[in-house]
């Protein structure tokens, strides 16, 4: 496969010549008005000196309001997890549009279909990126198909600018969806090229690097809890005042030590342990595990006897066989315990109940773990309480507790001390718990044990697919496709779907899957890896 930044200079496809005839010609330079700052999304967003600070949300993938509204397309598209998303501008004049933030995967692109999404009215409730409208669009006649651990997408690749926080990327790389399954909203992805095979193209972290908007490939990234509206992202910076004790310098894996091969946010975890709410502590001897981390998985996952000794240590859980998961009672959130993860020599991160319970129902909660043979994964139900800085340039990731004290943002430089080794929090180290206790009892991780309970009754309608993009799997990639029709502009609620009123999303996305593979049948198909 050509790799994507020798195509920039390829023909517009006859598609999008059409399309582009019809505007006036782009300017040749487009002046950075102070103006579009302002129009910026991100209300919050601070721009300092190399570094880009953006704010991120929390929705949840069937917000509540929504509900009622879904009775008809039945009870699976109620359970989603929490989605931690970033407004970004995208094309000249600026659309607004909202992303899913996903650490597991390294492309940027926008449309879903909303119509095979599985969550047909909460995609629909924001607004496309009509393509049509941009000035500064250039089709790149390079299209692929990705694979998310759940969902797909075909894209086209273009180039446009983006404005994220204040910073205006010129010329970035993403993809136009054509046709995707099973995902509502669009990704921003921010982990290196997955596959060492893989043709890199310039990813919006090496863009803003190679355009002097920060100074190294590192971000930080602060989720906060779902109630919380101060989650930010900071592209080249640290801020000192949203976690307490040391940052943990912890190097990223080589791809060759990990399951699966692939290069991702990858580290080890050396120890679990559990807080329970009476102070008592347990700990694990040392393990050590290949973790990576997936901002854009609601869930975690790790191997079932650590999974099995989290969920049944849970005061009161019970184990479902049918959905997979240790069930709590709701009230549990809300109690002093957490669950608590060690990485490298002593680094110990806290996760409170409250953020590692996820809520499946109005009165239904499951304990955020699920068991996985292959790839272990710590999705939101762990970063929420973690403040990560994922420095790309020197593969190491560093964590620390989080907390919320204010705000000091220092810029990351460049180097192989671009994330100072003596970095430590402003917060106030929380008391109790982590601090002590001596646990009596050690937690045995390492050992299969059958549940102490078991759940009778019908458990949670949940599978164990149903939250999240998950990491990007598989790319498979073609000549261009031109670029498809949009499928609405900007307005974001109800509207016309592209003519497809097809109530009956699952005859409607297999129609759509053969559509996609009797197309790609035509071209040279070019198969660039599978998992
Ligand atoms: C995309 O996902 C849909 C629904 O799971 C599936 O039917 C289709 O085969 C997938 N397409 C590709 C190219 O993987």
């Amino acid at each position: 496969m050509l790799p994507l930044t020798t195509l920039s200079l390829a023909l517009l496809s006859p598609a999008a010549v059409g399309v582009l005839a019809q505007q006036p010609k782009p300017p040749i330079k487009v002046a950075v008005s102070p103006h579009s700052h302002q129009r910026s999304p991100s209300s919050l967003a601070t721009r300092g000196n190399g570094f880009i600070r953006a704010p991120i949300h929390a929705a949840q993938g069937a917000p509540k309001m929504l509900r009622r509204r879904q009775e008809d397309e039945g009870l699976n598209n109620e359970n989603l997890g929490t989605t931690y998303t970033i407004d970004i501008e995208i094309g000249t004049p600026g659309q607004t549009v909202t992303l899913i933030l996903d650490t597991g995967s390294p492309d940027l692109w926008v449309n879903p279909q909303c119509e095979t999404s599985g969550q047909e009215k909460y995609c629909s409730s924001f607004p496309q990126f009509d393509y049509t409208k941009s000035k500064t669009i250039r089709d790149l006649e390079q299209a692929d198909i990705l694979s998310y651990g759940k969902g797909n997408v075909t894209i086209e690749y273009v180039t446009d600018d983006v404005v994220i926080g204040s910073a205006k990327v010129k010329s970035q790389i993403l993809g136009i969806g054509f046709e995707s399954h099973d995902i509502p909203l669009g990704i921003l992805g921010l982990s290196p090229s997955v596959n060492p095979n893989n043709q890199p193209y310039p990813y919006l972290l090496d863009s803003m690097v190679d355009q002097g908007i920060i100074s190294s490939r590192a971000f930080s990234l602060d989720l906060r809890s779902i109630d919380n509206p101060s989650g930010a992202i900071i592209f080249g910076g640290i801020d000192l005042a949203k976690f307490s004790g040391p940052l943990a310098k912890l190097p990223m894996l080589d791809p060759s030590q990990t399951p699966s091969g692939a290069d991702r946010y990858w580290i080890v975890l050396s120890g679990v342990g559990m807080t329970y709410p009476d102070g008592e502590v347990a700990e694990s001897d040392e393990i050590a595990i290949p973790v990576f981390l997936d901002s854009g998985g609601t869930l975690s996952r790790l191997p079932s006897t650590i999974f099995q000794a989290i969920g049944d240590s849970f005061p009161g859980s019970q184990y479902d066989p049918k959905s997979g998961f240790y069930i709590v009672d709701c009230s549990i959130a809300s109690e002093p315990g957490s669950v608590d993860f060690i990485f490298g020599s002593n680094k110990k991160i806290r996760v409170p109940y409250g953020d590692f319970i996820w809520q499946v129902q109005s009165d239904v909660c499951v304990v955020g773990v699920l068991p996985t043979d292959d790839e272990p994964v710590f999705g939101d139900s762990f970063l929420r309480a973690a403040y990560v800085v994922y420095d790309q340039d020197n593969r190491n990731l560093h964590l620390a507790q989080a907390a919320n004290c204010g705000e000091e943002i220092v810029e990351i430089g460049s180097g192989v001390n671009a994330v100072g080794s003596s970095l430590t929090g402003k917060c106030k180290e929380e008391a109790g718990g982590s601090g002590g206790g001596g646990g009596e009892g050690g937690l045995d991780v390492t050992t299969t044990r059958k549940p102490t309970r078991t759940a009778s009754g019908g458990g949670p309608q949940v599978t164990n697919s149903e939250f999240g993009p998950g990491p990007a799997g598989t790319r498979v990639s073609t000549g261009g496709l031109g670029l498809p029709t949009p499928t609405g502009s900007g307005g974001g609620g109800g509207g016309g779907n592209g003519g497809n009123d097809d109530d009956d999303s699952r005859a409607s996305g297999l129609d759509v899957g053969v559509t996609v593979a009797v197309a790609l049948a035509g071209l040279n198909m070019l198969v660039v890896w599978l998992l």
